[in-house]
Order: C-alpha cells, then structure tokens, then sequence
C-alpha cells in the first residue's frame, strides 16, 4: 500500500478544485485581458470574482491580492521588490525560513544591506525580545514565517507584530504552510506582505498570491517581472486562469470545514506517533509539543537514532515523507531548521519529517508505521 505523508511539500488536488478549474481550460479559455470580447469579459469577471471572494477570505482588499506563479515567486517579490526601492539599510529573516526567503535576503546582503537572522528557541519559537534585540534603528524589512514546513512551529504573530511595528520597518510574512490551517487574516493581523501557494492545501501548482498592503508609505514594491502591466503592474504576465480559479476554491474548501479537519488530522497524528513510539525504540520528537496550539495539526518530525533519515526513507519507498527541507534541491546538508533548534548534524540526518492531510486515513496511518518500523529494523539490524 502506498501511502502519501509529504503533504508539506504538496498535496493532492481536490476532486472539488479540479471540478470548478476544469470549464477554464476547454470553454473560457479566452485571455481575462481581452475584454472587449464577451469570451474575454467572462473570463475576467471569472477571476475578478475569485479575487473578491479570496480577499474577503483573507481579510484583505481585492486590489491587494497579486497572482503569482507560486510561493517562491512571492517571496522574491515582497523581499527583492521593496528592498530594490531603497539604497541599503538592515534587513533581518527568522533562522528557519524557507529558502525561497533565505536566498533572495543572501541576495540583499551581497547588494549591500546588513543582514540578521532573528534567533528562535529549542522548538522554532521566536522570542518577543529575541526579535526586539535583532531590529534596529535602520532595519528596513523583517520576515517571519507564519508556520515551519519543517517542525510545524506557528508563530505567535500576535505577539511579535507588535515589536517589529515599534519600528519602520516592511514587515513580511510567509504563510505558505499556514493559509488553510490556522486563521489568518491580513487586516486583523497587521501585515504588510503576505505569501502562500496553492499546492500546499489541495490547490493546483504553479499558483500563489502575494498580499501587497495598499495606501501605506512604507509598503512601495518594484515589480521583479516586467511585460504587460498586468495585475497593477506588480506582476506581468497572462494570468494562470485555471490555477487562480482552483487556487480560490481551495482556500474555500480549506476554511469551510477547517474545525473539522483540523481535530480528525491531529487525531490521526496523534495516533500515528503513538505507533511510530510503540515500535521504535528511543524515537524523539523535534519541535513544539504535539498537545499544544503552537504546531501544525498535520506535521510529524522526529529523530530515528542510529538510521540515517534519507536511508530509512528509500528503504521505505512506499511510503512518502520527506528527509530534507521541502521543496529543496540540495538535501544532502543536514537543514538548516534543525541545526536552528540546537540540533547536532547528526541528530539532524536522522530526522525525518510527515505531513498528513484531510485524505490521509486511519489505515494507512498503521501501514506506513509498520512499514516504517520494519525498515528501521531492518537497518538497525545492518
Ligand atoms: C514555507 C514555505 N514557503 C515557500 C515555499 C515555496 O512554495 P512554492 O512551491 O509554491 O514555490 C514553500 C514550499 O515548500 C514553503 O513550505
């Protein structure tokens, strides 16, 4: 049985998103820029709407949200835009962001800004003065990552807003692996640049949006693709129709029985941990504690002493799960997450990370962690 827990690096497209995506690849095929045919129009309203109703999802205004082709692509334009538009100053990143945030800040630092990474603590967690010691006078940008696509950690962004908007400073957020778990709202939050993607919660891929703050002096962002004009100049290029379509029907899908979902995965986590514990002798869990509000309901990551996690993964291939960061190229070095937390290299090349999803059953829970304890066996035995 092959059973699929890397859903942090993506996810199954739902039957419902593919439904409603369908009509825009065969029958209003038209480009949503051709407006002054009815077939163009159609399409544009089409997208018009979805943008509405995924603004008011996000409490944020429809003229705020610009399509992407994803969250890489967002993140290098809310880092690369607004730091293009000023001539040097402090820029500062959380330890455990995503590379598609820790290369282009790398990038600023090799244009001349000063760059801090802001420490977190033994489980991700940043720390209200551990961010307050790492702004200053001239910090310009902060990024902080919403939820960990490695650990799970969620950000107490309540309590950490506040201390960057002691400052001037943009402040950005990636919340790729948030949107559709936790509640997350735009205005209520106080964010001036928010990312997320749609293949992270049952979207198709290739699709993402940036949240770009309108009317605030700080928030003026350089478009890092030029062409057409499109979505208000931020971001040219003809719009992913099919993918903004399926991408606004996920979120829907993801909020409408949220609750739900939510406690019937984190059961199934639970109990999944539960096998994992009962037949892997000295398994240790990484980040925050499983009981607790502070991690994602779908995520697992833990240590298997003495077994390479990238060995233990390709004993295993029928079951998906990830040894290295998601979505990283290079997963030979031991991740940067977990050397964060204090991790040693080795504690860290013998982790392995799962991510469930509203699909995952209580069967293939039990199939993959006995697969799992039978190859973990089986090496430990070599
Ligand atoms: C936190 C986070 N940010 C950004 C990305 C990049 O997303 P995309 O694959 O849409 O470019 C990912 C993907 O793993 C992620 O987990």
């Amino acid at each position: 049985m092959e059973v699929y827990l890397d859903n942090h690096a993506s996810t199954r497209c739902a039957p419902e998103v593919v439904e409603a995506m369908l009509p825009f690849f065969d029958r209003d095929y038209a480009n949503p820029s051709a407006v002054s045919s009815a077939a163009g129009r159609r399409v544009h309203d089409a997208v018009e709407a979805a943008r509405e109703s995924l603004a008011e999802m996000l409490g944020c205004r429809p003229s705020e949200v610009i399509f992407t082709s994803g969250a890489t692509e967002s993140n290098n334009l809310a880092i690369g835009g607004v730091l293009a538009r000023l001539d040097g100053g402090h820029v500062c990143a959380t330890a455990i962001e995503h590379s598609s945030v820790r290369a282009p800040v790398r990038e600023c630092r090799r244009q001349g800004f000063q760059v801090d990474e802001i420490a977190v603590d033994s489980q991700g967690f940043v720390a209200p003065d551990a961010l307050q010691a790492t702004l200053r006078p001239d910090t310009r940008m902060v990024s902080i990552m919403a939820a960990n696509n490695e650990i799970g950690t969620i950000q107490d962004l309540t309590r950490l807003i506040p201390v960057v908007r002691q400052t001037a400073a943009v402040l950005h957020v990636d919340a790729t692996q948030a949107i559709g778990k936790i509640p997350c709202s735009f205005r209520d939050l106080d964010i001036d640049l928010l990312t997320f993607s749609a293949h992270k919660l049952h979207g198709p891929k290739g699709i993402g949006v940036l949240v770009v703050r309108q009317g605030s002096r700080r928030v003026r962002l350089q478009p890092q693709v030029w062409g057409g004009g499109h979505e208000r100049g931020f971001r040219s290029g003809t719009l992913n129709v099919p993918g903004i379509i399926g991408l606004h029907r996920a979120v829907q899908l993801a909020l409408d029985d949220l609750p739900v979902v939510q406690e019937r995965v984190r059961r199934l986590r639970d109990e999944f941990w539960a096998l994992l514990r009962e037949q892997i002798p000295g398994l240790v869990l990484n980040g925050p504690p499983l009981d607790g509000s502070g991690r994602l309901w779908n995520n697992l990551h833990c240590q298997f002493p003495g077994v390479e996690g990238q060995t233990l993964s390709l004993a295993c291939p029928e079951v998906a799960m990830s040894s290295g960061s998601a979505c990283s190229a290079n997963q030979t070095e031991p991740s940067h997450v977990l050397l964060a937390i204090g991790l040693g290299p080795d504690q860290a090349r013998s982790s392995l990370r799962f991510g469930l999803s509203r699909y995952t059953t209580c069967d293939e829970i039990k199939a993959a962690a006995a697969a799992i304890a039978d190859a973990f066996a089986q090496l430990r035995n070599i």
